[in-house]
């Protein structure tokens, strides 16, 4: 439960280390890269409850936590999040230009309890028919009335959907908030993302006594520096489930669902924590690790029907958001991906996913594209091989949370695995056009300007 997770004995029978290919294949020769470079071993250390990244802003009752991410399919909705303290209108003003709003809506909100923390007002409302590519000013608050506050903001709309629209997104997961969440999070502000890939583990608020979901508030107020300014896309992890029978708390995903709006109406889904969306020239889906995932389950229905919908020939980047990797040679979490990765590495594979983001190991880690769908178990084909149509598999569990780094690799390193780093960080993916898009990953040591591992992807689609 909670953190405990880091501390669980590894036992590794050795017929799982003949599954996950310790063995020499000579078809996937690509020696990797484990960089000898480890950053200080000790546990990171959360921001203090009074730290000025967590500050409430100034004012009569103002709109904080303030967040934005995709609503509809293709990028012409966006759904602002953001709470109050007091009760107040869940309505927000937005235009074409600064302090001229022409257009207002109003939305929902809610509030929840969690043992004995209640939420403040949580809002949302969503803005709609937005033009593509353009930049829209809004303002969140009460204004009526003396003394109340409210706050402005601005976000891009992505380019139309179309092959060559180019596009740059962040990847982050793992953030948490410690000074090195902070670190990871100062250093993507720097960089030239338009919107992030976020792919679970959010706040940790549940690494705290009885899951203080105070530190719920306090992580909203430290993202909010690019949360209110481009959209993030949330896929659940395990930090979200907050499954703490022990205190009576019993209903999953409570603090996370009624806080982070997804729009998976648009996507025919059935549940907030499995959905996809369009942006640009790449087709997004997001999966949950801890939702059921077995033949005829309603992730494993939908996400049969959703393959069967993407047109590369609108959106040749197809890219995969999920918490738990399903190729990972770090002793952390090792092979706990694996059940995900038998009931779908076949359809990832057949899809020719171009590249799939994870998150959960604290770690970088990039693999060779390799696949491992030959193997049943008689056949003893039981070592990954090079594939040209399988994802590229990224780890990027770095963001930097209170759990620390997760700095044992196992040895040797495996065949599939191209570049591992125990370093926190994050990736950039620079989408150029239908054929070539590039995959940065920045670890925190070096300034932004610096990339501590680069690939290039060539599109699966068009240039395979
Ligand atoms: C917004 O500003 C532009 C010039 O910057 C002006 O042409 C336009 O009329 C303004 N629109 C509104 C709704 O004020
Ligand atoms: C919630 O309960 C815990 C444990 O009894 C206590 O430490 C904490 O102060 C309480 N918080 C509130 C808001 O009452
Ligand atoms: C396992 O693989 C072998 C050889 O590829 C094949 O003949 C056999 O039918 C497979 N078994 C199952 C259960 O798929
Ligand atoms: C890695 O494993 C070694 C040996 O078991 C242990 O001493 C060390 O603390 C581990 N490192 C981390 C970061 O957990
Ligand atoms: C696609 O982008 C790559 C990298 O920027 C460039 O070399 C290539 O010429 C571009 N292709 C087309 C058709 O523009
Ligand atoms: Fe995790």
């Amino acid at each position: 439960m909670k953190g405990s997770h880091r501390l669980a004995p590894l036992i590794i029978p050795t017929f799982v280390l003949l599954i996950l290919g310790i063995a020499v294949n000579e078809k996937v020769c690509i020696a990797g890269i484990t960089s000898k470079y480890i950053r200080r071993p000790e546990a990171s250390v959360d921001l203090p409850i009074d730290s000025p990244y967590f500050a409430v802003p100034p004012g009569n009752n103002p709109p904080q936590q303030v967040h934005l991410t995709q609503a509809d399919r293709d990028g012409q909705a966006v759904i602002v999040s953001w709470v109050t303290p007091l009760a107040a209108l869940s309505t927000v003003s937005y235009g074409l230009n600064k302090s001229q709003y022409d257009h207002s809506v109003t939305g929902t909100f809610t509030r929840y309890s969690f043992y004995n923390y209640t939420s403040r007002y949580i809002h949302q409302a969503t803005l709609r028919n937005l033009q593509f590519g353009t930049t829209y000013y809004y303002r969140v608050g009460s204004w009526v009335g003396s003394g109340s506050s409210y706050r402005e903001f601005s976000f891009t709309t992505p380019p139309p959907v179309a092959p060559d629209s180019p596009y740059i997104f962040g990847v982050i997961g793992d953030l948490g908030q410690t000074y090195d969440s902070l670190s990871t999070f100062q250093h993507y502000l720097k960089s030239q993302g338009q919107a992030v890939l976020y792919v679970g583990d959010l706040s940790y608020a549940d690494d705290y006594p009885f899951d203080n979901n105070v530190r719920w508030d306090t992580w909203g107020r430290l993202v909010e520096p690019s949360t209110a300014y481009q959209p993030w896309i949330w896929t659940a992890g395990n930090h979200e489930i907050e499954f703490l029978p022990e205190i009576g708390e019993v209903t999953v995903y409570k603090p996370f669902l009624s806080r982070y709006p997804t729009p998976y109406f648009s996507s025919d889904s059935t549940s907030p924590l499995w959905y996809s969306i369009r942006r640009a020239s790449a087709h997004i889906i997001v999966l949950s690790s801890y939702s059921a995932y077995g033949k005829y389950t309603p992730q494993w229905v939908w996400l049969q029907a959703e393959l069967t919908k993407v047109d590369r020939t609108k959106t040749p980047w197809l890219i995969v958001l999920m918490h738990l990797p399903m190729y990972n040679s770090n002793t952390y979490h090792y092979m706990e991906g694996e059940t995900f990765r038998v009931q779908f590495e076949s359809w990832f594979v057949n899809a020719k996913v171009d590249i799939i983001f994870a998150g959960h190991v604290h770690a970088y880690e990039r693999s060779n594209r390799i696949s491992n769908v030959a193997y049943n178990i008689t056949n003893k084909a039981c070592t990954p091989v090079f594939d040209n149509s399988a994802p590229v598999y990224v780890t990027i569990g770095d963001g930097g949370n209170i759990e620390g780094i997760a700095g044992n690799f196992t040895e040797p390193q495996p065949q599939y695995s191209a570049y591992r780093e125990a370093s926190f960080g994050h990736g950039i993916l620079d989408i150029k056009n239908r054929t070539h898009a590039y995959f940065n990953w920045h670890r925190n040591q070096d300034g932004e300007a610096v990339v501590g591992d680069s690939y290039l992807l060539l599109n699966r689609f068009n240039a395979p």
